[in-house]
C-alpha cells in the first residue's frame, strides 16, 4: 500500500512536472532527460536534429548576435534574423538627421547596398563538452578557496588551449549548477556582418517602451543581417571581397501559424537567472535593491524623455541610451510585483524550512549542510549594507555622463615626467576617437540635470560615512543646493564639451595632470571611485565570495534532497533548449488574455499624436485593402503569440520552433506579470512573447518591396 501511494505520488509530481514548462535546458543532455516529455508534447524530431556534432543541426542554424543577442539563419547565403532591438544601435549608427534609419527603416535592396558594421560579430557553437571530471582531478574537499580557483583556472587553460590547437576556433570554459559542474564551449566567430534591413520604429518598436515588457503586443521587432566570409567560408575580417556565408544549417519557415496549445521551442543563449537563490536574497532583490534602483533609473529616464519630445536631433542621439535604460527599470518594475504576488519569498522559506529538516536528519548531513541557511542569512545582511552603497554607485553617480567622461580620460592620469611622446600620443589618438564617437550624441543639458538629480539622490540615501568632499562643499558653500552646485560645476568643468574636451587632449602633456585634478567632476569621479575601492571593493568580494561557495553547497544539497527532480542549470548565455507551448492565462482576477494578436490591434492603438502609436501610412493601407498576400490566414494578419517558454534576456532574437522544426518566429520579449520568472517560474504566469514570422515577411514584401529577401528563404506549409 505504501509503495502504491509513493507511485501515486511519484507520478503526480511527474504529471505536475511534465506540464509545468519550466526551465532552460542543456542541449547536450536532451536525449537523458528531455526529449521525451518533449515528444509527448508534441516534438516530432530527435535530439540529434537540434544539437550534434556528427551531423548539421539545429545549434548551426542559431548564432550569439553580438554581445547580449540572438539570431537564425534563414537562407543558403547567410541571412540572418535578429530582432529590431538587437540591431538597434547599428541601425542607429548608420542613421542621420538626413538618413534616418530608424525612422524610416532602411532596405538594402541588393547585396552591394548592405551595410558593414564594424564591431559586430556573430557567434557559432562548434561544440560543448563536459569537463567537470577533468577539473576536479586535484580538487580536495578542504582545499581553501583560492587554492581550489588558482587549480581550476590553471587546468581550464590548458583544456581551451588543447580544445582549439590548429583551429581558427575559440573555446570558453563555464561553471554551471553555482560551480558544481563546469563544460567548454567551442566557438567561431564572423566579424562581417552587414546590415540588411530594419523596419521603421513604428513598427519595429511599435508602442516602444509603453508596450514593452507587455502583453498584448503588437511588435515588429525584426532586423535583418547578412553574414559575409571568406571565399573558403571561413570568418574573415570586413573586406570587399567577402562572399556570403554558407551556412551547415538554415531553418525553413513556418507559412502554418500556431494554435493554442502547440509545441513550440526556443533555441537560445539565455543571459542569467538566479532560480536557487535562498530567501533572504529574493527578499533583498523584491524589497530594497529592485526599489531604489527603479528610482534613480525613473529620475535619468524622465529627464531623456522630456528633452528628446521637444527636439528630434536629441531624440535620435538618446534613443539607444533611452531604450536600454528604461528596459531595465520596466523590467525590475514587473520582478519585484511578480515576486511579491507569488509570493516567492513564503515559497522559499517553506522549502528552507523542509532543506533544514533533512539537512538535520543525520550526522552526516548535519556536519556537511546544517550550517548554510544560518551562514547565508549572515553574510547576505552583512552584504546588503554595502550593496546598497554600490547600487547607488554604479546605478547612481557612475550613470552619470559627465563622470563616464572622467572615467574615460582619466588614463591620462598615470602619466608624468618620465612618460615618452609616444606613450602619450597613442593615448590622445584613442580619446579623440572616443571624443568623436561619444560627443555625437551627447546633449549637456540632459547630463546636466541627471548629474545634479542623482548626486541629489545619492546624498539623501546613503549614509553619512560614504558621503565625500565633494558632498561637504555641496552642503557647507551651496547650502545644499544641488542645482547651484551643478551649474557652476559644468561651467568650470572641461570635460562636458567636445571642443574644450578636445582641446584638452590635443595640447595634454603631463603637466597637464594637474589641471586634470583640479576638474570638479574628475574630483568627484576620483573620491566616489577611491570610496569604492577602500571601502566597499574588498567587503563586496569577500562577502560574495562566501556566498558563492554556499551557493555551490546549497545547489549540492538541494540536488541531494530531492534525487527524482531533474535541475536544470541558471542562464549563464550558453546555448540552451525552452520548450511549452502558445497559451493564454489570466493577468488578474477576472480577465483573460489570448495568445494571439493582430493587425487589427495596430489600427486600434493607432494614435498620430503619440510618438509610440503612429502607425506608417503604408502600412495602413495595406490594411485597408487586406493586402496580406500568402502571409494572411482567414482575412487576418497575426503579428505576435504567447507561449509558456521560459526565457530570459539574451533569448531576443531566438527562433520560436515548431514541431517539425521550423521557424514560428522571434523571441523578443516576455510579459510583464511574468518577468520574476529570472527568479522563479510560475506556469501560470511567465510567457515569452514572439514576433510571428508571417507579420515578418509581410513587412518585408508587402511593406517594404524587398520580395527578393523573400525568395532566398524556404516557405513551408
Ligand atoms: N524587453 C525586451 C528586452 O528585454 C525588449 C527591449 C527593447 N525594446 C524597448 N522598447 N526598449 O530586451
Ligand atoms: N528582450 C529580451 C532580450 O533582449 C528578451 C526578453 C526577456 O528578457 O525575456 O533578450
Amino acid at each position: 500500500m505504501r509503495k502504491l501511494i509513493l507511485f501515486f505520488l511519484i507520478s503526480f509530481f511527474a504529471l505536475r512536472m511534465a506540464i509545468a514548462d519550466e526551465g532552460m535546458w542543456l542541449p547536450l543532455f536532451l536525449n537523458q532527460y528531455n526529449i521525451e516529455d518533449m515528444q509527448k508534447k508534441g516534438f516530432k524530431l530527435t535530439a540529434e536534429d537540434i544539437y550534434s556534432v556528427n551531423k548539421a543541426s539545429m545549434k548551426d542554424a542559431v548564432p550569439i548576435f553580438g554581445r547580449g543577442c540572438t539570431s537564425v539563419l534563414v537562407s543558403e547565403e547567410g541571412l540572418l534574423l535578429t530582432n529590431h532591438h538587437c540591431g538597434y544601435g547599428q541601425i542607429q549608427q548608420h542613421s542621420s538627421v538626413e538618413n534616418d534609419y530608424l525612422t524610416n527603416g532602411f532596405w538594402a535592396m541588393n547585396k552591394e547596398q548592405e551595410l558593414p558594421n564594424p564591431g559586430l560579430s556573430v557567434t557559432f557553437l562548434v561544440r560543448m563538452e563536459e569537463i567537470t571530471e577533468q577539473l576536479m582531478e586535484n580538487i580536495t574537499p578542504n582545499m581553501s578557496e583560492t587554492e581550489r580557483n588558482a587549480i581550476i583556472k590553471q587546468k581550464s587553460n590548458e583544456l581551451m588551449q588543447k580544445a582549439v590547437e590548429g583551429t581558427h576556433y575559440s573555446a570558453k570554459i563555464k561553471p554551471f549548477f553555482l560551480g558544481n559542474r563546469y563544460f567548454l564551449f567551442v566557438e567561431e566567430v564572423f566579424t562581417d556582418v552587414r546590415l540588411v534591413g530594419a523596419p521603421p520604429s513604428a513598427i519595429g518598436k511599435f508602442g516602444g517602451d509603453t508596450d514593452n515588457w507587455m502583453w498584448p503586443r503588437h511588435t515588429g521587432d525584426f532586423s535583418v543581417f547578412r553574414i559575409y566570409a571568406s571565399k573558403d567560408n571561413k570568418p574573415a575580417a570586413y573586406s570587399q571581397n567577402n562572399v556570403p556565408y554558407k551556412p551547415k544549417k538554415h531553418l525553413k519557415i513556418s507559412m502554418k501559424g500556431v494554435k493554442e496549445g502547440d509545441f513550440t521551442m526556443v533555441l537560445g543563449y539565455p543571459g542569467t537567472t538566479q532560480e536557487y537563490l535562498p530567501s533572504m536574497a529574493v527578499d533583498l532583490i523584491e524589497k530594497i535593491y529592485n526599489p531604489h534602483k527603479i528610482a534613480l533609473r525613473q529620475k535619468r529616464i524622465d529627464i531623456m524623455t522630456f528633452e528628446m519630445d521637444k527636439n528630434v536631433a536629441v531624440r535620435i542621439q538618446y534613443a539607444a541610451k533611452h531604450a536600454g535604460a528604461s528596459n531595465a527599470w520596466k523590467k525590475w518594475i514587473g520582478e519585484s510585483r511578480g515576486l511579491k504576488r507569488l509570493n516567492a519569498v513564503e515559497k522559499k522559506k517553506n522549502l528552507e524550512a523542509e532543506f533544514q529538516k533533512w539537512a538535520e536528519s543525520t550526522p552526516e548531513l548535519k556536519a556537511k549542510y546544517g550550517t548554510i541557511l544560518e551562514e547565508y542569512q549572515k553574510n547576505y545582511s552583512e552584504l546588503s549594507k554595502y550593496q546598497h552603497v554600490s547600487n547607488y554607485i554604479f546605478e547612481g553617480i557612475f550613470s552619470i555622463e559627465a563622470i563616464s567622461i572622467a572615467r574615460r580620460i582619466d588614463v591620462l592620469t598615470e602619466f608624468n615626467e618620465n612618460s615618452t611622446n609616444e606613450e602619450i600620443s597613442v593615448q590622445q589618438k584613442k580619446l579623440k576617437e572616443w571624443s568623436d564617437d561619444f560627443f555625437k550624441d551627447y546633449y549637456q543639458l540632459i547630463d546636466k540635470q541627471t548629474f545634479s538629480s542623482l548626486i541629489e539622490m545619492y546624498s539623501k540615501n546613503v549614509d553619512k560615512k560614504y558621503q565625500t568632499a565633494t558632498f561637504e562643499i555641496i552642503q557647507n558653500k551651496y547650502k545644499g543646493d544641488f542645482g547651484k552646485f551643478t551649474e557652476t560645476v559644468f561651467e568650470k568643468s572641461f570635460l562636458v564639451s567636445k571642443t574644450k574636451f578636445d582641446q584638452f587632449v590635443n595640447q595634454f602633456s603631463y603637466k597637464s595632470v594637474k589641471k586634470l585634478k583640479s576638474d570638479p567632476i574628475w574630483q568627484l569621479f576620483y573620491e566616489i571611485k577611491d570610496l569604492y575601492l577602500t571601502q566597499l571593493d574588498e567587503k563586496i568580494t569577500n562577502l560574495q565570495s562566501e556566498i558563492s561557495i554556499l551557493d555551490r553547497k546549497y545547489m549540492q544539497a538541494l540536488m541531494e534532497m530531492q534525487p527524482n527532480k531533474i535541475f536544470y542549470p541558471d542562464a549563464n548565455f550558453t546555448l540552451r533548449v525552452s520548450y511549452g507551448k502558445v497559451a493564454d492565462y489570466m493577468p488578474k482576477n477576472g480577465v483573460k488574455y489570448l495568445p494571439f494578436t493582430t493587425i487589427d490591434g495596430i489600427i486600434e492603438k493607432d494614435n498620430p499624436e503619440i510618438y509610440d502609436y503612429k502607425v506608417p501610412e503604408k502600412l495602413k493601407q495595406l490594411y485597408e485593402n487586406k493586402e496580406y498576400g500568402k502571409y494572411g490566414q482567414n482575412g487576418e494578419m497575426n503579428v505576435c503569440f504567447a507561449a509558456s517558454n521560459h526565457t530570459t534576456g539574451g533569448n531576443s532574437g531566438s527562433p520560436v520552433i515548431d514541431a517539425e522544426g521550423n521557424l514560428l518566429g522571434l523571441n523578443f520579449d516576455r510579459n510583464w506579470e511574468g518577468t520574476m520568472s529570472d527568479i522563479m517560474y510560475d506556469p501560470t504566469q511567465c510567457r515569452n512573447i514572439t514576433l510571428d514570422i508571417r507579420y515578418a515577411l509581410f513587412i518585408i514584401d508587402k511593406f517594404a518591396g524587398a520580395s527578393h529577401l523573400i525568395n532566398e528563404m524556404e516557405l513551408v506549409n
